[in-house]
């Protein structure tokens, strides 16, 4: 045989210098191209997977990448006869007419318009990688090989084999190379959220260490300003006492920020009518709001029901109208809007799905300063703010999230810098349940009924003592746990209400709520405080479905909620 030097020349010279299979396929098809009367050429791979075997066609000629690996098409190799005869042995296995040869599958002959195939099997140290073939189609008609063109094509697989080995070592290694950094950046981005975590918890363990003695000083000064103020002639002490009220307002969403972040809030939910939470919510607001700035109120010409915890809803608007009041240099306007909306497909998807249709939206627009589209997405962070010391503590938005987020809600925020901005928070809509129509009970008299306080504060519980006696209730009262267990248990014929703070040394309000409904399973039980320190104790309770009052309130809050248990209004 004369073998055809300077082809295979050629060929081993370009081979090395492949780094791809298309590049290895170029250098095949030049030397087959040249030494034989073939002009197509492909290259065939083997790959294993747990239970099959299967043919990859990796490149046809003029594929210009190995990106064709993951594109081009794969068949099992089975117990076909014919792939397993090449992948077998070490020898070409020649087909003169694909048409009529009977080792072929007919259907994809057909469609291929294949007529002869020479096939290689690419072996290396005895495994076969996979194969090279060269052949004709349609119109080149039947062109059996020579002795020699067999030759030829068996010294050209082997030298394909070596650098088709050699490339497919070093795609597996920039494989594994990009996923080992893939992995990396995974790795960091897990350290990352870790860390906002700890921090999460360990700001939810100093909210819930400070708030219990916080909250009850609020509450003693917050109570007794409420007291005075209500005795009192208006002049310049009850002006005073009103801005001592406003402090304590402000030093209480903070510990509620704080906790209602860091998820160790009981929520109590329950169905009610969104244009009214929000409506409260702006009442509340509303002194702590500038005469320069307009505060309107755009409520749903319809009920909008939801399934919520109203107080911290409430207190979502509350955190975002200070937000935009604060957004305010000098004069300017804030609007408050209720809607039921009707979501649209992308942002649906911008939010994964977690609502859809149509759901209740609150949004609050200002035409502030705006928001600075790089600061846009850090905005949520806790602890992110741009005001100065004692005047901010980042908590508001990463609590309005939090909390929308408990209630399987979502909050956007759209900012044009100069002009203003919107944050909306979007709610599921409650289906079934109508919302009860507030009722606006105004009476906070008590008509004798024996109200048990258990409170081991003894500031608040003077207060609420002296509250609940000035308004004609009996009271006993325990200072902690294990002794209000006694007193109901001893007292339960007259004890009308249970008004209980949560934690307490001996026995916890928990315990004490347990205790009471298993002694007496319809007492009405009413929750001061609304937090826990401990998580599960907290789901316990919002399962139970009592109402609750958060901490610091004010004696007319409790003297109302009090009153509409008693009437059985709530
Ligand atoms: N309506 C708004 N207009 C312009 N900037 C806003 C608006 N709402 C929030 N921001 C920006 O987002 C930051 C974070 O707000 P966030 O309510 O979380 O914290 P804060 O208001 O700074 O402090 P805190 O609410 O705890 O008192 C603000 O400091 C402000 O820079
Ligand atoms: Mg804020």
């Amino acid at each position: 045989m004369t073998v055809d030097v300077r082809a295979l020349l050629e060929l081993s010279r370009a081979l090395q210098g492949a780094s791809t299979f298309a590049d290895i396929l170029n250098a095949a098809r030049d030397a087959v191209v040249r030494s034989t009367r073939y002009r197509s050429t492909w290259l065939i791979a083997v790959e294993n997977t747990p239970d099959q075997q299967w043919c990859r066609v990796l490149a046809m000629e003029g594929a210009s990448s190995e990106l064709v690996w993951e594109r081009a098409p794969r068949f099992p190799v089975g117990a076909d006869p014919f792939l397993l005869e090449i992948l077998e042995g070490d020898h070409p296995v020649i087909v003169e007419d694909m048409r009529t040869d009977p080792r072929t599958d007919k259907e994809i002959v057909s469609r291929t318009d294949h007529r002869t195939g020479i096939s290689i099997p690419m072996r290396i140290a005895g495994a076969t990688l996979g194969m090279l073939c060269v052949g004709t189609f349609g119109a080149e008609g039947v062109v059996p090989p020579t002795q020699e063109e067999v030759e030829h094509l068996t010294i050209f697989g082997s030298l394909v084999a070596a650098a088709f080995d050699r490339v497919r070592l070093l795609i597996q290694r920039d494989a594994l190379d990009a996923q080992a950094k893939s992995l990396a950046d995974k790795g960091r981005a897990l350290e990352e959220q870790l860390r906002h975590l700890q921090r999460l918890e360990s700001a939810g363990q100093m909210a819930s260490g400070i708030a219990h003695d916080f909250n009850n000083l609020l509450m003693a000064i917050a109570g007794h300003a409420e007291i005075s103020l209500a005795e009192l002639p208006p002049g310049p002490v009850t002006e005073s006492l009103q801005v001592i009220l406003e402090a304590t307002q402000r030093g209480s969403r903070l510990t509620h920020n704080l906790l209602s972040f860091s998820r160790r809030r009981v929520l109590s939910r329950r169905a009610a009518d969104l244009n009214q939470i929000v409506d409260r919510a702006r009442q509340l607001i509303l002194p702590a709001i500038r005469a320069e700035i307009a505060l309107q109120f755009s409520p749903a010409a319809e009920e909008v029901p939801v399934f919520v915890d109203e107080v911290e809803i409430e207190h979502a608007v509350i955190n975002l109208v200070t937000n935009a009041r604060d957004a305010i240099p000098d004069a300017g306007t804030i609007s408050i809007e209720v809607r039921t909306a009707q979501l649209e497909d992308d942002f649906v998807t911008r939010h994964e799905g977690k609502l859809v249709g149509t759901c209740a939206s609150v949004s609050i627009r200002d035409n502030g300063v705006g928001i600075p589209e790089g600061l846009l997405a850090q905005v949520f962070e806790p602890f992110f703010t741009t005001k100065s010391v004692g005047r901010g503590s980042g908590l508001g938005l990463a609590t309005v999230r939090a909390l929308v987020d408990q209630h399987g809600g979502v909050v956007s925020v759209e900012s044009e810098l100069g002009r203003g901005t919107t944050l909306t928070i979007y709610l599921p809509l409650a289906t079934g349940t109508r919302a009860p129509r507030d009722t606006a009970v105004a009476a906070r008299a008590g008509g004798g009924e024996t109200i048990l306080i258990a409170e081991d504060d003894d500031m608040v519980r003077a207060l609420l003592v002296r509250v609940l006696r000035g308004q004609g209730y009996q009271v006993l009262e325990a200072s902690d746990g294990q002794t209000a267990i006694e007193l109901f248990r001893a007292e339960s014929a007259r004890v009308h209400l249970v008004l209980t703070d949560l934690m307490m040394p001996r026995r916890t309000g928990l315990e004490l709520v347990k205790a009471v409904l298993a002694f007496q399973q319809q007492t009405p039980i009413v929750v001061m405080s609304g937090y826990t320190s401990d998580p599960a104790g907290a789901s316990e309770l919002t399962e139970l479905g009592l109402p609750i009052i958060s901490k610091p309130t004010t004696p007319t809050e409790v003297l109302l909620k009090i009153r509409r248990i008693l009437d059985g209004s709530s």
